[in-house]
């Protein structure tokens, strides 16, 4: 479990950060948290780059990667989210399949799985689509093509890559997961591939649903025939950290975890970053942090210090109860 952005901010050349990530003991897969977007992927139509997902390939030799994402309303590149010419229906959708099977026949099995759309529906109301250039342009048939797209190379090349839709508060039950359950139910009425349903989990300590509501809602989708994995957790809580945020922050990782555990097609758990020096949330939540397992004391490039949440996960993984 392992979240991973190679390059951006430094992750890469910290050795001591470099020594966690290479533990395969702790992480025995990684997802590229931004490298393998449309941006960097297809930064002009057409033109093609893969070096940084490349380099990221190489450093995580010996895991299974989740490769992240295909199709997602952020991370484009301008000649999608500023056309020359406007997008119509079809020429988006060109674009759209274009990127998909490029991509998917690139890497090929070199991906464990693929996010294929991310991020599809909206809270507000929960569960309908989320606007965006693909639903705006296209409707809600855009998602349908990209699952078709990458299903189609996916058969074509013979590749054993599994195919997977990730969102986020979709990790309870409410109608933005039924909505997702939905999309699970309508892909495979089309005969289209669809292997899995991730869960983002970017919680919340004290906000987080409890192993019960989690491992409901894993089996609403596993029910339906598809893997459920934890793409992306962190907990997040207010700064300064308190004694009691702390010790939430790790009865929530806990029954994550635990959640996980008790649910047979669970079959992954990958955090969005393992460091607090290089997360994503002080950055996105101003006020909040302290989220993940480790922190460098004495900043980055200095070695990583496990945090109470660290053992809070091999409690659950051990099947050991949660002490506190
Ligand atoms: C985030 C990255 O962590 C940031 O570095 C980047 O600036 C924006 O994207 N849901 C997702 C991830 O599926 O791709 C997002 O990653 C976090 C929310």
């Amino acid at each position: 479990m392992v979240w991973y952005r190679f390059g951006r901010t430094g992750e890469a050349q910290d050795p001591y950060y470099i020594a966690e990530f290479d533990n395969i003991h702790d992480f025995g897969e990684a997802t590229p948290a931004n490298i393998m977007k449309y941006e960097f992927t297809e930064p002009e139509a057409g033109v093609f780059n893969y070096t940084g997902a490349e380099e990221f390939l190489t450093a995580a030799a010996g895991k299974a990667i989740r490769c992240h994402n295909l199709i997602w309303s952020s991370e484009l590149p301008t000649f999608i989210t500023n056309p020359t010419v406007n997008w119509t229906n079809a020429t988006l959708t060109a674009a759209l399949r274009r990127h998909v099977t490029t991509l998917v026949e690139h890497f090929g099995d070199r991906c464990y799985s693929w996010d294929v759309v991310n991020e599809a529906f909206s809270d507000n109301p929960a569960g309908a689509y989320a606007p965006n250039i693909w639903y705006d342009t296209i409707g809600p048939a855009y998602v349908v093509e990209a699952f078709q797209a990458a299903s189609d190379a996916v058969r074509a090349n013979n590749l054993a890559v599994k195919l997977y839709y990730n969102d986020y508060n979709i990790e309870f039950l409410g109608n933005k997961s039924y909505a997702a359950q939905a999309l699970v139910k309508d892909l495979k009425n089309r005969n289209i591939q669809i292997d899995g349903v991730g869960l983002e989990s970017h919680f919340i300590a004290g906000e987080t649903p409890s192993k019960a509501a989690q491992q409901a809602n894993m089996e609403a989708f596993t029910a339906l025939g598809v893997d459920v994995v934890v793409t992306e957790l962190d907990v997040r809580l207010n700064l300064p950290p308190t004694v009691a945020t702390e010790a939430q922050q790790v009865v929530d990782y806990y029954n994550t975890v635990a959640a996980c555990v008790a649910v047979p097609r669970c079959v992954g758990i990958v955090v969005w970053d393992f460091d607090d020096t290089y997360s994503w949330i002080p950055g996105t939540f101003p006020g909040q942090g302290y989220g993940d397992l480790f922190l460098q004391p004495n900043g980055p490039n200095t070695p990583l210090v496990r945090k109470a949440p660290y053992d809070g996960c091999l409690e659950a993984l051990t099947g050991a109860p949660e002490a506190l």
